[in-house]
């Protein structure tokens, strides 16, 4: 698929308040930090629709982008951000939760994954979440520049190995860099056959 038009739409504390939801939605998830933003603007292909920070905690609100006038991607928060305050974290968790529990046109998550970290009990109780709400979600190995591919491969069968130790089926995987402009396409096309179904 390839992305003609994105443009920002709106940003809400609220999910109540987001636009309405006639259009299919995908929401990327995932630690303060792990590039969900950065990754949104690999998939459009501008530099800096979604704003981004070598800071953790830039992302606060619900960010929709309207893509091809046809679909909406969504910057959320990220989880776990140690450096802000309880209130204002607990603040984060309560807004991503609601939006994620009850958006109604939300097709699938994809929460995103540090590929230098090996598992994180903050992301397998994350996750361990979504699957009993019954919200379906796929992995993304973000900063796969950071390693040598010998060892990103490494990486991804030893996470994907925990979470076989969990779980009986372990969900899509998919690796990028947003820095060298990898892993667009699987993902696009993921999305487009969620659209088209
Ligand atoms: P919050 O909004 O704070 O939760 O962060 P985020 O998950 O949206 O991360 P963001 O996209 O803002 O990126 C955080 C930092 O990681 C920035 O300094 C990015 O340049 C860097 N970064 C993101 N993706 C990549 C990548 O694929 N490779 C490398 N080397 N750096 C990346
Ligand atoms: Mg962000």
């Amino acid at each position: 698929m390839k992305v003609q038009d994105a443009r920002y739409v709106m940003s809400n504390s609220d999910y109540q308040k987001c636009p309405s939801p006639d259009l299919p939605e995908y929401a990327f998830i995932g630690r303060s930090n792990v590039g969900k933003s950065s990754l949104i603007n690999m998939l459009v292909e501008k530099k800096s629709l979604a704003k981004t920070s070598q800071q953790p905690g830039k992302t606060q609100l619900i960010n929709h982008f309207l893509i091809n006038n046809s679909w909406y991607l969504v910057d959320l928060p990220g989880y776990g951000y140690a450096k802000v305050s309880k209130v204002e974290r607990e603040k984060w968790e309560k807004m991503i939760g609601d939006y994620l529990h009850n958006r109604e046109n939300l097709i699938c998550t994809f929460v995103l994954i540090d590929i230098r970290h090996s598992a994180l009990a903050a992301d397998l109780d994350f996750m361990a979440n979504l699957g009993e709400a019954g919200i379906p979600f796929h992995i993304i190995f973000t900063k796969a520049d950071k390693l040598k591919s010998g060892q990103v491969a490494s990486n991804v069968e030893a996470y994907r190995q925990k979470l076989e130790e969990i779980w009986e089926e372990v969900p899509p995987m998919f690796i990028s860099s947003a820095e060298k402009n990898e892993g667009r396409d699987p993902i696009l096309e993921t999305i487009e056959t969620y659209n088209q179904s």
